[in-house]
């Protein structure tokens, strides 16, 4: 999607034509309702997923994710992804907590991708986007393995329009165990470019947002990923027109449903080149699930308790930021120095992903670290893996 959209200026709102002059000009323009009929599966896997390294909408989306997931409750009864396309990353990236996996989409031609992937029949390989998402967890599973795995959770395909009441339309394939009804709402509703695509105005926003926070249990989750300022996006010689979404309705709408749009009460939004993520919870309560409570705090103090001497008496000495914190120096810790203590050298998995909440939270400059981030997860592949804690040396 980056690297396709087209992005209104403010200047250049008529004809802001950057893609124009890439010769998207003769691409067919489509209106977001003809994504029913005019969706290419084919064309779209291979434009955005074929190697996720090609597009940058992609690594971004497949950066984040895990971190996202990472805050969901360690075992999830039902996902529903909303509005997949012909794509299964978000099955697959959820894999490991989902007990019951339900997705869906508006245009025949994916649904039809969608069960011929989940019936083995799919020609698009998957490969890439496994080894990418399982780089980032640091698992060791092959592509093959965690597709059987996330085929094996798979319950049903649905006809859904985000702009229809109800929104789940009909059931197009269903699993032999599915023997009960389709669930009216899921623990946890994914949605990842689509609310803002499946229409062209603020109103088609909201009402696709309401629609999507129908199908949520109370407690339950929402996680939605897209575009900021973007008007269209194309591939396969078609461009589809789009809302322009400002992160101001992502929460008004948000707000509008009885979601939670504090980090208090559990919401987390993340944005990186006008790609976002967020996840918020459903009549808000506390998660309790911060990482950053969890592991930064309580071993800045640990770090504290055992250097306690040189804290007090050679702070020079200390690291830089426990040495700030605590009171025994005035000077501000460089930004190498706060890096040294997010992600020490023995951090495991889990701390870089602590590591990253902490350079979210920091935002600026802190942004660019997660290319080193992805390095350090994909090293760890093979080592400290079970470490439960870091400790600063
Ligand atoms: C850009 S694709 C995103 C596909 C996938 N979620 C992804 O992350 O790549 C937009 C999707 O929104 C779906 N969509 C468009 N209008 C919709 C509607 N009214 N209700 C539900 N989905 C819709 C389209 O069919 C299409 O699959």
């Amino acid at each position: 999607m980056a690297g396709t959209e087209e992005k209104k200026k403010e200047d250049d709102v008529d004809t802001g034509t950057a893609d124009e002059e890439e010769g998207n000009s003769k691409d067919e323009e489509c209106a977001a309702t003809e994504h029913r009929d005019k969706f290419n599966p084919t064309a779209y896997l291979n434009s955005f997923y074929k190697t996720a390294s090609e597009d940058t909408a992609m690594q971004i989306v497949l950066f984040f994710l895990p971190g996202i997931l990472y805050r969901l409750p360690q075992k999830v009864r039902t996902v529903l992804d909303l509005g997949a396309g012909p794509t299964v990353y978000l099955p697959i990236a959820l894999r490991e907590r989902a007990e019951n996996i339900y997705t869906s989409d508006y245009a025949p031609a994916n649904r039809d991708a969608l069960v011929s992937w989940i019936e083995n029949r799919s020609t698009f390989d998957w490969d890439n986007v496994c080894s990418w998402i399982s780089n980032i967890e640091a698992s060791m599973k092959t592509g093959k393995q965690m597709q059987e795995k996330t085929r094996s959770l798979m319950r049903a395909v649905l006809d859904v329009n985000v702009h229809e009441s109800p929104v789940v339309q009909s059931v197009v394939w269903k699993s032999n165990q599915t023997t009960e009804n389709i669930p009216g709402k899921f623990e946890v509703v994914s949605t990842v470019f689509c609310l803002e695509y499946s229409c062209e105005t603020l109103d088609g926003y909201f009402r696709a947002v309401r629609s999507a926070c129908s199908l949520i249990e109370d407690g339950g989750f929402l996680i939605q990923g897209g575009v900021l300022d973007a008007t269209t996006y194309n591939f396969g010689g078609k461009t589809f027109r789009c809302h322009r979404l400002k992160q101001a309705h992502i929460l008004e709408s948000l707000k509008a449903n009885g979601m939670a749009t504090t980090a208090e009460k559990g919401y987390k939004f993340i944005t990186h080149d006008d790609i976002f993520f967020d996840r918020t919870l459903k009549n808000g309560q506390k998660t309790g699930n911060s990482r950053i409570r969890r592991y930064f705090f309580p071993n800045l103090a640990l770090y504290a308790e055992r250097n306690e001497n040189i804290i007090v008496s050679t702070p020079d000495k200390a690291n830089a930021v426990a040495a700030y914190i605590f009171g025994s120096c005035e000077k501000l810790p460089e930004e190498s120095e706060i890096l040294d203590i997010i992600f020490p050298d023995n951090a495991n998995p889990e701390t870089i992903l602590t590591g990253i909440d902490v350079c979210l939270a920091l935002g600026g400059d802190f942004l660019s670290h997660f290319k080193r981030l992805e390095e350090r997860l994909k090293l760890l592949k093979h080592s400290l893996r079970g470490l439960r804690r870091f400790t600063i040396e």
